[in-house]
This record gives structure tokens, C-alpha cells and sequence, in this order.
């Protein structure tokens, strides 16, 4: 069967990016047909500037989104990626196969480490090293594919490079892993800004839906969308960047195809109005099925505890398999179990 991973980091409230982009397709589709672990990546949270109750107040809503967007623990492991040690073991690992160049042509590193400089503060190393850990939480678990919206190709890239590299030194140890994205809506971009993508890291954008909007905020947000000059709806991503983007939303949200939804409307004001609705209607069941999880924080406890331990039962033999192959001496206590297993 194969093995699905994917992750989302609590760095900021989830968006409608990540829905789309993500989270849509592993509770629709991942989950039924894979054999499939999906994460909240808190380590990764941590190569920013972060405040600690911060971090865990979004790592709790992230665990209960993704939940609310309809993942069910019987079909699919849903957990905390610090709660699995062996993500951070295979790391290190990693390191010693990653080269520093590889590192620093990393895109998102680049231009993160500009914003922190620009801000006035320092670059943390794990910034830098970041698309290693990656690599391990995907590696880890001998993932096939890795849903994510287009952002996240080349770090998927960089761990297949460094699965291959690893196995061709020390012998065959990873699967090698391979990115899959949405046919529509792979990278959402701001409603006010349709050049920059929809990201969730400002806490307030009048370009980004975030999940837990209220519909009228909703709305508001889709209605006042920057689009184009020029009158009539056509879909061109390059020419007419605003529209296309609000295209692909409905697409994205109706099950549609944004070059066909183009023929339909004769004005924006139409399009907006239908996009709006089609994204209130999306994200309805996710924001009640949210509530009912929130009055009951037990049951996502208790979902992220068996989720940690299914996890590291899958984890453990490939980081042990890992420091074989690389040349470190097994510790005492596991010869022992070898010897009298
Ligand atoms: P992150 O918020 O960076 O942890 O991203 C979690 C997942 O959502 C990743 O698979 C991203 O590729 C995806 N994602 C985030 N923002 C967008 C966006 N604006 N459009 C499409 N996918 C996105
Ligand atoms: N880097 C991803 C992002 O910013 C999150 C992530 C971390 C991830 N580890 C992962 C995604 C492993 C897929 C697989 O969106």
C-alpha cells in the first residue's frame, strides 16, 4: 500500500491556502486510498522568531483542524511531530549526507533569512537546516508521496536527493519519495496580493481566508479581491493573475475546472459572489465539526497519543536501519535483543 506523509506547521492561523493547496485532499482522498500519517510539525515553528504559548496554543488548533477537515483516526495516524524522537535522530543523520551549498540555495530558506535580516534580527541555524529535518519526517516513515501545495516541491526534491545519495553510499535504507500536488488551487495566492502567495504567518491580512472566519469576514475578504483591469472572465494566469486565482479558488472549492467556470461569467462581480459562497460552504463543516472538538480537548489528546505511538512504531526500525548503514555501533541493550530474539 502506499505510504502517505504530509505536515503543516503551527506558525500562524491555517488558511484557506492550506486547505486548498493541502488538507483538502488528504481527508478526501489520502486517507481512503494510502496508508497515510499527517503531522503537525512543531519543530519546524521553532526556526523563527516564536513565542512558546504561541507555538502550543497552534499546535492544539492544528491537531484539531486537521481533524475538522474530516481525518479519522481509524482510517489515517494524525500526531505531533516532537512527540516522535526519531524525526529528530534521522536529522542528524541527514546532516552528515546534506551539503552546506545545498542548503543555502534552498528558496524559502533565502528568502526567510532576508525578512529576518530586514527585521533586524539573526538567522537561526535551524532556518538553514530546516529542509533536512523534512527530509527525515518524510524519510522516516518510507514515504511514497507527499501531498503539499507547490511551495514545498523543491524541499520534497531535496529528500529524494538525499534518500538516493544515502542509499547509494551505505546501501539501500529509504524509499524515495515523490511530490503530488493538486490539479487546481496548488498555490493559493493573496486576495490583495495576487503575486505573493496566501500565507498564514501575518495574523491579519484582508487578502488571506483564514479557516475559522466567520462567513460574513469571508465574504468580505473574497468580495474586495483585487482583480484585473479588462471586463470579461477569462482564465490566464499570467495576464490576469487576480482572476485566475479567484478561478481556482471556486474550482478548487466546487470540483470544477477554472478555464470552463471562466466561460460562465460575465462579470467579476458574479464570479466574487459565487466564490464567496463556495468558500463559506467549504469551510462550514470544517468550522462546526472545530467546535465540537474544541468542547471536548480529551478526545484530540487522546487521538495525538495513539497517533505518536503508531507513528514511532513505524518510525524506529528505519532510524535503526539508518545508523547501521551510516556506521554507528549498536547500542548494548539491542544486542542483547538481538542476541536472544
Ligand atoms: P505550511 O503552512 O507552510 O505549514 O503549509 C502546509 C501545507 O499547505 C503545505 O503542503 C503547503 O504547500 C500548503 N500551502 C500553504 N500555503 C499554501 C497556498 N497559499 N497555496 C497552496 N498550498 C499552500
Ligand atoms: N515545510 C512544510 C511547509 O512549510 C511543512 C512540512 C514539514 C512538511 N515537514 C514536512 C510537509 C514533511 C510535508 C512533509 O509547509
Amino acid at each position: 500500500m502506499t505510504r502517505v506523509f504530509s505536515g503543516v506547521k503551527p506558525t500562524g492561523n491555517l488558511t484557506l491556502g492550506n486547505y486548498l493547496g493541502a488538507m483538502q485532499r488528504w481527508a478526501a482522498v489520502d486517507q481512503h486510498q494510502a496508508d497515510a500519517l499527517f503531522c503537525v510539525v512543531d519543530l519546524h515553528a521553532l526556526t523563527v522568531e516564536h513565542d512558546p504559548a504561541r507555538v502550543r496554543r497552534l499546535s492544539r488548533q492544528a491537531a484539531s483542524l486537521l481533524l475538522a477537515t474530516g481525518l479519522d483516526p481509524e482510517l489515517c495516524t494524525v500526531f505531533v511531530q516532537s512527540h516522535v524522537d526519531e524525526h529528530a535522530r534521522l536529522s542528524y543523520l541527514l546532516e552528515c549526507v546534506a551539503t552546506d551549498g545545498e542548503m543555502r540555495r534552498m528558496i524559502q530558506y533565502r528568502e526567510k533569512a532576508v525578512r529576518e535580516r530586514e527585521r533586524g534580527g539573526s538567522v537561526r541555524l535551524s532556518l538553514l537546516t530546516y529542509p533536512v529535518l523534512m527530509a527525515a519526517d518524510i524519510l522516516v516513515y518510507g514515504t511514497d508521496e507527499v501531498p503539499v501545495g507547490d511551495d514545498q516541491a523543491q524541499h520534497v526534491e531535496l529528500a529524494r536527493d538525499l534518500a538516493v545519495r544515502f542509499n547509494r553510499r551505505y546501501g539501500y535504507t529509504f524509499v524515495v519519495p515523490r511530490a503530488t500536488h493538486p490539479t487546481v488551487a496548488t498555490r493559493v495566492m493573496n486576495l490583495q496580493d495576487p503575486a505573493s502567495k496566501m500565507g498564514k504567518s501575518e495574523d491579519v491580512g484582508p487578502g488571506i481566508v483564514y479557516l475559522l472566519d466567520e462567513p460574513d469576514v469571508v465574504r468580505k475578504k473574497v468580495l474586495r479581491a483585487v482583480t484585473d483591469s479588462g471586463r470579461e472572465v477569462v482564465y490566464d494566469r499570467e495576464a490576469r493573475p487576480g482572476l485566475a486565482n479567484l478561478l481556482e479558488i471556486l474550482a478548487a472549492c466546487t470540483g470544477g475546472n477554472p478555464s470552463e467556470l471562466s466561460g460562465v461569467y460575465e462579470s467579476y462581480g458574479a464570479l466574487k459572489k459565487d466564490t464567496a459562497e463556495a468558500v463559506v460552504e467549504v469551510l462550514r463543516p470544517v468550522q462546526e465539526r472545530h467546535k465540537a472538538l474544541c468542547a471536548d480537548p480529551g478526545y484530540v489528546e487522546e487521538v495525538l497519543r495513539d497517533g505518536a505511538e503508531r507513528a514511532r512504531a513505524m518510525a524506529r526500525p528505519t532510524v535503526d536501519a539508518a545508523y547501521q548503514a551510516i556506521g554507528l555501533l549498536a547500542a548494548a541493550a539491542d544486542i542483547e535483543v538481538t542476541a536472544q530474539g
